[in-house]
């Protein structure tokens, strides 16, 4: 089921629930998981749960979600969401596009693709005010120790950092969050007295309409998606390779999540673009032999196009400094919003 790309959700009535097993029933096996959920509501088992359709009665998309109504809000300062709260997540960030691009990102393809283990956590549910973004990670150094921190209200932010255990402050771990959100951490830091070292500072480059994309000539030009045997290729020309992990991210992008590559013609990449678990496209890069000849304008095109046949955000991260970066997508109809700039800081 598609559930994120629907925002204004009926709530099923009793009678309408009675329909709506019946209509399930005949798209078994695939629909068995909320079939079963709804057959137990008609049976009066007892849930905090409600069931919404996207449309009534020809509905597309039908889930399972917390009843706000019934749902207790638990004493613990975070609560980790499940599977099925992810896809309401989902429905909520879409909300406060732009400013939860990353947040949104990372949730849509989490609900897509299975590959990075990781946990997101609220401060309430359902109406959160703060998420949290936790990888799981195998290596010390592994730059999946990235925590994204998504917060609508910056009180609740800084009582949450506070009072929950979600950050350990003893050991190494980093941070992508909104420019704005940093003074908090800043205090922190200087309070626990833990060294920070700010990694970048980055433009969101957001491309909302890809009708907006320029006629791009890539006639001659081979394209492919990167393959396993291309890890070191990219690893070599990452800026941020010196991470331990680096060569583990990679494998993960390039298995799970779309590529795009130039191949010379030897069948050799000279020119690549990936996606990260963000679903922020990154990494691109042109050898420095074939630059200037159109591969990374022919790339971010084929790119975009393709997140967004995939229902994906088509947006990217560029360093402040990196103004050759931003010409190119800005000529290619990505846009900013100018007061926002995205932080990655290093802690420990
Ligand atoms: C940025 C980079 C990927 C561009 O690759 P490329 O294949 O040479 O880019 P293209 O040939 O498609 O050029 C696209 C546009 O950028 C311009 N451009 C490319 N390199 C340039 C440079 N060094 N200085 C000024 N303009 C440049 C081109 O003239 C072209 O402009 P046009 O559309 O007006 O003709 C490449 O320079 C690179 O690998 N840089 C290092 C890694 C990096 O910065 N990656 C981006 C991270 S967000």
């Amino acid at each position: 089921m598609w559930a994120g790309q629907q925002s204004n959700m009926k709530v099923l009535g009793k009678d309408e629930l009675q329909v709506a097993e019946q209509v399930l029933l005949q798209h078994l096996p695939k629909s068995y998981k909320v079939y079963g959920f709804i057959h137990g509501i008609n049976r009066n088992k007892p849930t905090t749960q409600q069931v919404v359709a996207d449309s009534w009665p020809d509905f597309k998309v039908i889930i399972c979600r917390p009843d706000p109504m019934k749902c207790t809000i638990t004493n613990q300062m975070t609560m980790e969401l499940t599977e099925d709260q992810l896809k309401v997540a989902e429905i909520e960030l879409e909300k406060y596009l732009p400013r939860s691009q990353q947040m949104y990102g990372f949730v849509v393809l989490r609900n897509r693709v299975k590959s990075d283990p990781a946990q997101i956590f609220v401060d309430k549910w359902p109406h959160f005010s703060v998420v949290f973004c936790k990888p799981f990670c195998k290596q010390e150094n592994d730059p999946f120790r990235i925590i994204f921190v998504f917060a609508t209200n910056e009180a609740v932010l800084e009582e949450t950092i506070r009072k929950s255990s979600l950050i350990d402050w003893t050991t190494y771990f980093g941070l992508g969050i909104n420019n704005s959100h940093m003074e908090i951490f800043k205090k922190m830091v200087s309070e626990k007295n833990v060294p920070c070292r700010k990694i970048s500072v980055c433009h969101r480059m957001r491309l909302e309409d890809i009708s907006k994309l320029p006629p791009i000539d890539s006639s001659g030009i081979s394209l492919s998606s990167l393959d396993e045997s291309h890890i070191g290729l990219v690893s070599q020309t990452w800026k941020f390779v010196e991470h331990e992990g680096a060569d583990g991210m990679i494998h993960r992008m390039i298995s799970n999540f779309p590529s795009c590559c130039v191949l010379d013609a030897d069948g050799r990449p000279v020119s690549w673009i990936l996606t990260y678990n963000s679903c922020a496209m990154g990494m691109l890069y042109t050898l420095l032999e074939h630059r200037g000849k159109g591969y990374a304008k022919v790339l971010i095109s084929s790119m975009a196009k393709r997140h967004h046949a995939l229902g994906l955000p088509v947006y990217c991260f560029i360093e402040e400094e990196n103004t050759t970066s931003y010409r190119l997508f800005t000529n290619l109809g990505f846009t900013e919003d100018p007061s926002y700039r995205k932080a990655w800081f290093e802690f420990n």
